[in-house]
């Protein structure tokens, strides 16, 4: 386990946070660097501790759709239509800020994305601290996101203080949908599926390509940039078809061992290799991927090969961030 110092209480992480000192929270989806979202010098810490662009936006985290309003300037119907369907849960939402939310935490834009989590240990940290948090995923910018109190521990060293809430029930960062945008446009899709948004309030937009920008030249989506998510070992995405080829390709370009991760319960990569299974359906997968990538990475590998996942609408987040995840070896 790890440094026992950084594990703390509610009481402990309201007091640090009041105090200005972030301090790591779990969620439903995957564990959040919380700081108090009105206090510019307490964000500048987690832009600081992450490593994060300043460009890249953060999420707001509410207590529920009236402290929602306090963050926003403009709280439409379709906002109130969401927030009972959806919150607490997975669904961020796009829209124009309040006064009072410093630019540091929309990096200067005229949005900012709220979110209420659903998790028993996120919802006492707000009620206890009484404001609204900001709540990036609590890994180094670039790092795969961290779905247990170890993962915080193993990014930062013992230096960022956690709520161990044990293991995120979603695995996957919430989906990002702009409110301004008509219609309603996914940022970033995640753990709430496009297929639910549809059902409740009919068509929504695909969202932006990676790296797409506004006339102003700032990203719509920073969060979409490349090279999210990722391992340090080199990841790559392989089809069902190039079985079992692939590993005696990669072994003979890069050398063992190799990583396997994998959704299909037939494959198996011998030793000197490690294979991680992965539940064959979605949910399973996404809640199980981040400590799989995290695990396969920590056994420095010479490769890390996944094998894609299928195209089905309910993979659909999951496929993105295997994407995002795999980049050619060097
Ligand atoms: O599930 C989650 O959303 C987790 C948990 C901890 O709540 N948080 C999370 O935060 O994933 P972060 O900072 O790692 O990702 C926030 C995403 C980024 O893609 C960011 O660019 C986008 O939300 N975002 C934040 N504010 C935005 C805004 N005003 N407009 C567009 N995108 C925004
Ligand atoms: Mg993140």
């Amino acid at each position: 386990m790890g440094e026992p110092s950084a594990i703390v209480g509610l009481d402990e992480a309201s007091g640090l946070i009041r105090a200005g000192e972030p301090v790591a929270f779990p969620t439903e989806t995957v564990y959040g660097l919380g700081a108090i979202a009105s206090s510019e010098s307490a964000v500048a810490r987690v832009f600081e501790i992450k490593g994060r662009p300043s460009n890249n936006p953060l999420i707001v985290h509410v207590s529920g759709a009236e402290q929602a309003r306090a963050v926003t300037s403009a709280w439409p119907e379709l906002a109130d239509r969401l927030a009972r369907l959806f919150w607490p849960g997975p669904l961020t939402l796009v829209l124009p800020r309040a006064e009072g939310v410093p630019g540091v935490v929309t990096a200067g834009g005229e949005t900012v994305a709220v979110r209420c989590p659903d998790h028993p240990l996120a919802r006492a940290l707000l009620e206890r601290v009484g404001a609204p948090l900001v709540g990036p995923s609590a890994n180094r910018s670039g790092e795969v996101s961290p779905t247990a109190a170890q993962h915080v521990v193993d990014s930062f060293g013992g230096s960022v203080r956690v709520i161990d809430g044990g293991s995120c029930e979603r695995g996957i960062e919430s989906t990002v949908l702009d409110l301004t945008a008509d219609p309603p446009a996914i940022l970033r899709p995640g753990a709430l599926d496009r297929a639910e948004l549809t059902q409740a309030i009919g068509y929504v937009a695909g969202g932006v390509l990676a790296g797409e920008s506004t006339p102003g030249g700032v990203p719509r989506s920073p969060g979409q940039l490349d090279r999210h998510y990722a391992p340090r070992t080199a990841a790559e995405l392989f089809e069902p078809g190039d079985w079992p080829d692939v590993i005696a390709r990669t072994h003979e370009r890069s050398g063992s061992p190799i990583a396997l991760i994998t959704h299909r319960g037939e494959r198996f990569a011998p030793p000197p290799h490690h294979t991680f299974f992965l539940p064959p359906e979605p949910i399973g997968y996404a809640r199980n991927l981040y400590a799989a990538l995290r695990s396969a990475d920590a056994l420095s590998p010479r490769a890390i090969l996944i094998e894609r996942v299928p195209t089905a609408p309910g993979w659909a987040a999951i496929a993105d961030r295997l994407s995002r995840a795999a980049r050619p070896a060097s």
